[in-house]
């Protein structure tokens, strides 16, 4: 237990980078807290005053003055929290935005097998609920819980001035308290986790099925899947009703115990007096003292409480930042060569994904600057994988890829990814304007560059028809869109910054016949100046290309011409058959 409240104390102070910006904020907003919580502690001691002096003596004269001080005090315990609030919402807010700040950057930054590892939706709560509890706790319980510990120790030190004996009766509550409250903070801990965790799958869970929601409809699966949403939420209930039932027996202790060393001490107090040795005006400030303490000490449960639960968000997010970037710029990076020529090699490559699998063994190819190259391979061979390696999506597990003969990874990413323009199966697009999504990977791309790459693409046309032309936002994903516009728009981005080096993952894979044949058109335009990597599923793109490499079993099998291919390699032959028979047929014919 011991080494979890160590963990539970590096966590949380990890956090002072990010308030230690604040610090002069942060000590104005201690200091206001303390001297409210001041103010409050010497009204009792004014009440002292008044039932020993002007009641006891049956003398008015002083009664004036010690109610002003009563009220001067009440005054600045209003005013002084009313700072307290005010102040601390600046830092709160910051620490909170700047943690957001970071793990988006960082997110970013994680290669893509992170993602793939991932749940998209404990990422999501990540960011935003816990970051919002640590923004509570930096707000709130850290304030409170150095105040309030302070608070009780001199609202201690005040009853006992005022009388040892009623010391020792109001430490027999305090003390258990204390006890029970640590024993109680590990167990909560554990829950409070629990909680977070099953939050991070439901949110999850609806995730999936917004972004599916065309799939889950078309295949019937609302209602299953409601289900399961029902029975993760259900869980997520149990969780949290546990949770409230270890605080709720913390509760009744908290409750039960300072009652209880109230009677004591009215108890002994009422002794004192009978027998002469106390004065009613000192059991009445130390009774009025106890009760002020009340709050403070029965905050400490839950401010333990809250403290834990940051202290779990905080591990939920470290555990993030955490994760290392294993797909880095070099320390010093080679600079790009000028011109870029564009001369691609992949030597001995292999590949294998974390689970050890090997994807590619041993692909050698040699891309002579502006060919176009045609990739082809059954589905699941690994043409996707073999692509993400040139712009370093993911590293080679062995072997090198290089551009003008320098390794990929000598390269500043920045540098790379300037001259190595990508497009992928799936054209991802973002709610943002046109422009905007094309001109992704360029800085302050002009809008000159974004119409050339849009007229490439044989895209002008429809986005010119859009309601606000360039600047129209797209939906989400792009989801207002049809396959070929959206496929069409991803061309441009890869086209946009006019990169030495294509990789083009089917990228006509959702054109209708029709669009094909123009979009080919605009292909074979961009591919002249460039040299590409073109994975094909069809004969029309394979035809774009000077030559045809064919995938099997995680080696470059055949390499060469079309033509050449389809009349040496069977595997070939029947490759391309089986993506589109037609079109082979005519081939075969003439
Ligand atoms: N993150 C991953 N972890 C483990 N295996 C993976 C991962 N991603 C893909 N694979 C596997 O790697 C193999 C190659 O996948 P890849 O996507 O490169 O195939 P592909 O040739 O592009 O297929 P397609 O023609 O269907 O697009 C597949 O067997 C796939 O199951
Ligand atoms: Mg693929």
């Amino acid at each position: 237990m011991s080494d979890q409240r160590n963990s539970t104390i590096q966590t949380l102070r990890r956090l002072w980078p990010y308030v230690r910006p604040h610090r002069a904020r942060m000590t104005v907003v201690l200091s206001a807290t303390m001297l409210a919580m001041l103010c409050g502690l010497g009204i009792p001691l004014l009440t002292q005053r008044i039932v020993d002096g002007p009641i006891q003596n049956k003398e008015t004269g002083p009664l004036p003055w010690l109610i002003l001080g009563v009220l001067l005090l009440g005054l600045g315990e209003a005013v002084l929290f009313y700072i307290r609030r005010k102040v601390v919402a600046r830092p709160a807010a910051e620490v909170e935005a700047r943690m957001r700040f970071d793990l988006y950057q960082h997110l970013q930054r994680l290669p893509v097998a992170f993602h793939d590892r991932w749940q998209s939706g404990q990422l999501l709560s990540r960011a935003t609920n816990d970051l919002t509890t640590v923004r509570r706790f930096v707000a709130f319980a850290i304030v409170f819980l150095i105040v309030n510990s302070l608070v009780v120790l001199i609202g201690l030190g005040i009853i006992a001035a005022l009388s040892p004996w009623l010391l020792i009766v109001s430490l027999c509550g305090a003390l258990p308290l204390i006890v029970i409250s640590y024993f109680f903070e590990a167990k909560f801990k554990v829950v409070a986790r629990k909680a977070q965790d099953q939050a991070g799958d439901l949110t999850t869970t609806v995730e999936e099925s917004v972004l599916g929601i065309r799939v889950l409809k078309a295949f019937g699966r609302g209602p299953e899947l409601s289900k399961r949403f029902l029975a993760q939420a259900r869980e997520l209930r149990t969780t949290e009703l546990h949770k409230i039932s270890i605080l709720a027996s913390l509760w009744s202790v908290l409750i039960v115990l300072p009652e209880l060393s109230i009677a004591g001490m009215l108890g002994v107090g009422a002794i004192g007096i009978v027998n002469g040795w106390m004065t009613v005006g000192t059991l009445v400030a130390a009774v009025a003292v106890s009760a002020y303490l009340r709050w403070p000490i029965d905050s400490i449960g839950w401010l333990l409480a809250e403290t834990n639960q940051a202290a779990s968000a905080l591990e939920r997010y470290w555990e993030v930042i955490d994760s290392p970037v294993t797909v880095t710029g070099p320390a010093t990076p080679v600079p790009l060569p000028a011109p870029v020529r564009g001369h691609v090699r992949f030597e001995g490559v292999r590949f294998a994904f974390e689970d050890g699998r090997e994807v590619l063994s041993g692909v050698d190819l040699d891309l002579r600057p502006g060919e176009t190259l045609a990739l082809v391979g059954a589905t699941g061979s690994g043409k996707t994988t073999l692509t993400a390696l040139v712009p370093r999506l993911a590293d080679v597990t062995g072997g090198r890829i290089t551009i003008d003969g320098v390794d990929v990874r000598d390269f500043s990413l920045e540098d790379l990814r300037t001259v190595v323009g990508t497009a992928f199966e799936e054209p991802v697009l973002f709610s943002a304007s046109v422009t905007e999504n094309v001109g992704l990977g360029v800085p302050d791309v002009s809008e000159a560059a974004v119409r050339e790459a849009l007229r490439v693409a044989k895209a002008e046309e429809f986005v010119d028809a859009l309601p606000w032309g360039l600047a129209t936002r797209i939906g989400e994903q792009g989801l207002s869109l049809s396959g070929g516009q959206r496929q069409r728009l991803a061309l441009a981005r890869a086209v946009v910054g006019k990169p030495a080096v294509l990789v083009l993952d089917d990228p006509l894979s959702a054109l209708d016949v029709h669009t094909e044949a123009e979009v080919e058109g605009a292909l074979r335009r961009v591919l002249r100046d460039t040299t590409a990597l073109v994975v094909a599923h069809r004969s029309s793109t394979v035809q774009l290309a000077d030559r045809v490499a064919l995938l099997v079993d995680g080696r470059i099998e055949a390499i060469g011409s079309h033509r050449e291919l389809l009349d040496t390699n069977e595997e070939y032959k029947r490759l391309l058959s089986s993506m589109d028979d037609d079109l082979i047929e005519e081939e075969v014919a003439s």
